[in-house]
C-alpha cells in the first residue's frame, strides 16, 4: 500500500525475530521422520513462501499455476476487502491446498488502532474468507510487520498466530525479477525461513516470474519448500503432491 509505510515495514523487518525454533520439531501425522529430514534434501532447513496483499486475480491465478507445476504449497495473507471482491480466487487458492492467512481488512498500521478496531480488521477479514468458502484463518500477518503488545493480545484472543518473516525480497518496490530472486536466495539461512513476497501489488507479475527460480534455488541449496502449519511454523511439504524434494527414504511419495 503506501510507500512510506512499506518502508517502515522493511525497517521493522530487520528488528523482527521469528519464533522459528519450535518449527523444527516434527509434528504429528508427518509422513517423513525427523531422521529422513536430517538425511534428506532438507538438510539445511525449510523455507515457506508467503504472498501478501492479494488476492489479485491477474497475478494470483498465474502464481497458482506456477506453484502447482513446482509442487509447492504456500501461504497467502490476503486483505479482507479483496477476499470479499474475489471470493472465487480465494476458493481457488484454498482448493489448491495453500493456506490462507489474514492480512487485515484494508492494510492499516494496527499499532495506530484501538483494540476494538484491530478486532474488527481481523474479524471482518475472517468472515470474508469463510464466506468465500475457505477455512477460518489461524494465522495473521500485521501490515508492515507493525505489531505491539495490544495487537498480539487481540490476535491471541481470537486464537490467531502472528506470522512475520525473516527474508524480505522487497518485491513490492518495483525491483527487477533478478533482484527478487537474489533477495530471496541471499536471505535464507540454516534452519527454518519465511520469505515475504507479494501477489497483490502493482509489480507482482515480476514475482510470478521470479518464483520458479526462487524454488529451484532453494532446493539446490539443500532446503525444502514447505507450507506454514496452523501455528505458523514452517511445515513439511504436502505429501499428496508427490513432493520429490522432501525425503530420500521414499516415505513421502
Ligand atoms: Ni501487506
Amino acid at each position: 500500500m503506501s510507500q512510506r509505510l512499506r518502508t517502515i515495514g522493511c525497517v521493522l523487518t530487520t528488528l523482527l525475530v521469528l519464533p522459528l525454533a519450535a518449527a523444527t520439531a516434527p509434528s504429528t501425522g508427518s509422513v517423513a521422520t525427523p531422521m529422513a529430514v536430517a538425511k534428506g534434501k532438507c538438510h539445511k532447513g525449510r523455507v515457506a513462501l508467503t504472498f501478501d496483499d492479494g488476492p489479485q486475480p491477474h497475478t494470483t491465478k498465474p502464481l497458482l499455476r506456477v506453484l502447482r507445476r513446482k509442487h509447492v504449497r504456500a501461504t497467502f495473507f490476503v486483505q479482507g476487502y479483496r477476499a470479499k471482491a474475489y471470493p472465487g480466487t480465494i476458493r481457488r487458492i484454498s482448493k489448491a491446498g495453500h493456506r490462507i492467512g489474514n492480512h487485515t481488512w484494508n492494510h492499516p498500521d494496527l499499532t495506530n488502532l484501538s483494540k476494538r478496531q484491530i478486532h474488527s480488521q481481523l474479524a471482518r477479514t475472517n468472515r470474508a474468507i469463510r464466506h468465500a468458502g475457505a477455512p477460518r484463518p489461524t494465522l495473521m500477518r500485521p501490515p508492515y510487520g507493525a505489531t505491539d503488545r495490544q495487537v498480539a493480545h487481540v490476535a491471541r484472543n481470537m486464537n490467531m498466530h502472528e506470522v512475520l518473516w525473516n527474508v524480505d525480497t522487497r518485491n513490492w518496490s518495483g525491483v527487477s525479477v533478478d533482484a527478487i530472486v537474489h533477495g530471496a536466495l541471499a536471505g535464507i539461512s540454516r534452519g527454518d525461513n519465511i520469505i515475504l513476497l507479494h501477489d497483490g501489488v502493482a509489480t507482482s507479475n515480476r514475482t510470478v516470474k521470479a518464483v520458479p527460480r526462487i524454488i529451484r534455488g532453494i532446493r539446490k541449496r539443500g532446503y525444502c519448500v514447505g507450507r506454514l502449519n496452523r501455528r505458523g511454523e514452517v511445515h513439511k511439504p504436502y505429501h499428496r503432491l508427490k513432493e520429490k524434494h522432501w525425503s530420500t527414504t521414499g516415505t513421502a511419495r
